[in-house]
């Protein structure tokens, strides 16, 4: 696998383990300010080593942290100036784009009076995901279909009948149903894909879009060792593991000095997004964590220990009782006593000064996301070579899109030597 690292005409050709490498290495390297959560870290350490940056980010207005925050590349240029080793930023996450033109990606979108029960996003990702594909030369299996929305996008590309994979029975049915009442050639089997009793047949290229954590890892172990013929895989929620601790896929990651062991909880921020709920929802999550940040500033001082303590989460008729029944409440749950002389007007205000913080320090720490995802899909790239497959990885759509737009495209060496 080669890909190209850089946007210059003479930019130097690195593979897919030198991709991983870096990335690995870099990680390590920046863990201060990617792994501490700032909800429970009033002080991170790198607050301390670099206080320039720490300046530059408290003094940002809140219509910067949003316009930075889905600006990450133009965020580590500003921040560069205080982290010198930020300025590589852009090339470290860079891959290419997959899908081909726009004319073409609209061709292999499901026209809306086809697209029954399907949200208006998901029928443009199967597409954009579909034209990244075409020409398909293989029947698919769609692995963890949901309603078979991917395999009906992909039916008309497809050389042969797509069989799809799902273990809710009411998605199986509604998923058939559609698939029979739009005359598409497509099956979906009501199975559990983490079954141990699974064969897979071995002649088909597996398809999986969002297939969450150990269910897309799953087709990328037992999708190779069947030696299917091709497997293209968007993941998503990385952090849906068996294990506490993250161990790569592929012998070479797993072998490296200096490895990178994410824990489930540090693997969730590769999917962290902003939240696009509805306002009076944001406005109400807002709050809370404003009440939940006031709580932790009082329990600290209480206790006399400068310690993040987790509070459950809370009855929904506290959001009508206010802030003091809040703390009163967190407190009994703790056992902390509560004097009655506390200044609870003092300790809301301090959650709003805190969560304007948060704020600020989840924007330095959410620099970290892409990188950490593709830490993980690059080494899913250097597992597939090490199985005997040629791998591409990049962008199926953009951002706006979907943000979990990677797409890993593998095709059996074999298959490319002695096409059928
Ligand atoms: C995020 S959805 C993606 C659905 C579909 N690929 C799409 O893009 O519309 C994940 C799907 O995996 C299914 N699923 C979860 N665990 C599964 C398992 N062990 N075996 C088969 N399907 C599973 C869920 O029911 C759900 O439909």
């Amino acid at each position: 696998m080669i890909g190209q690292h850089g946007m210059g005409p003479k930019a130097p050709l690195y593979s897919a383990f030198q991709r991983w490498q870096e990335l690995n290495n870099w990680l390590v390297q920046h863990r201060e300010f990617w792994q501490p959560a700032p909800f429970m870290t009033p002080e991170p350490a790198w607050a301390g080593s670099y206080p320039e940056l720490a300046a530059m980010v408290a003094g940002l207005s809140d219509s910067d942290c949003e316009h930075l925050n889905e600006a990450p590349e133009e965020l580590a240029r500003q921040t560069s100036r205080f982290v010198p080793s930020l300025t590589g930023y852009a090339e470290l996450i860079q891959v290419p784009q997959l899908s081909p033109s726009g004319a073409k990606v609209a061709e292999a979108t499901l026209p809306e009076v086809r697209a029954t029960d399907m949200p208006g996003r998901k029928r443009l990702q199967s597409g954009a995901f579909s034209a990244s594909l075409a020409p398909l030369e293989h029947p698919a299996l769609d692995w963890c279909c949901g309603k078979g929305h991917l395999s009906r996008t992909l039916a008309p590309l497809c050389p042969g009948d797509i069989q799809g994979y799902e273990w809710n029975p009411e998605l199986v049915r509604d998923g058939n149903r559609l698939a029979r009442q739009f005359g598409d050639p497509v099956s979906i089997a009501c199975q559990d894909v983490m079954s141990s009793e699974l064969t897979l047949p071995g002649d088909l290229h597996g398809v999986a879009l969002h297939a969450c954590g150990d269910l897309h890892r799953q087709l990328l172990r037992r999708g190779s060792e069947a030696g299917l013929p091709r497997l293209s895989i968007s993941p998503c929620c990385y952090h849906l593991a068996g294990e506490e601790i993250y161990r790569p896929l592929s012998e070479k990651a797993s072998g490296h000095g200096g490895l990178l062991q994410p824990s489930r909880s540090d693997l969730r921020l590769a999917v962290r997004e902003t939240v696009t709920a509805p306002a009076r929802v944001r406005a109400q999550t807002s709050l809370v964590s404003q009440w939940r940040l006031g709580f932790d500033g009082l329990q600290r001082d209480l206790r006399g220990c400068d310690e993040y303590l987790p509070v459950p989460s809370h009855p929904a008729r506290l959001m009508h009782e206010g802030f003091p029944a809040f703390c009163r409440w967190a407190a009994e749950k703790r056992h902390i006593e509560m004097p009655g002389d506390t200044d609870f007007d003092a300790w809301l205000e301090f959650g709003a000064e805190r969560q304007a913080q948060v704020r600020r320090h989840e924007l330095v720490r959410h620099l970290f996301r892409r990188p950490l995802e593709l830490w993980v899909v690059w080494d899913y790239a250097v597992f597939l070579e090490e199985q005997g497959y040629r791998v591409r990885l990049g962008q199926f759509c953009d951002r706006a899109l979907t943000p979990r737009n990677l797409l890993i495209d593998a095709i059996r060496v074999s298959v490319i030597d002695s096409p059928a």
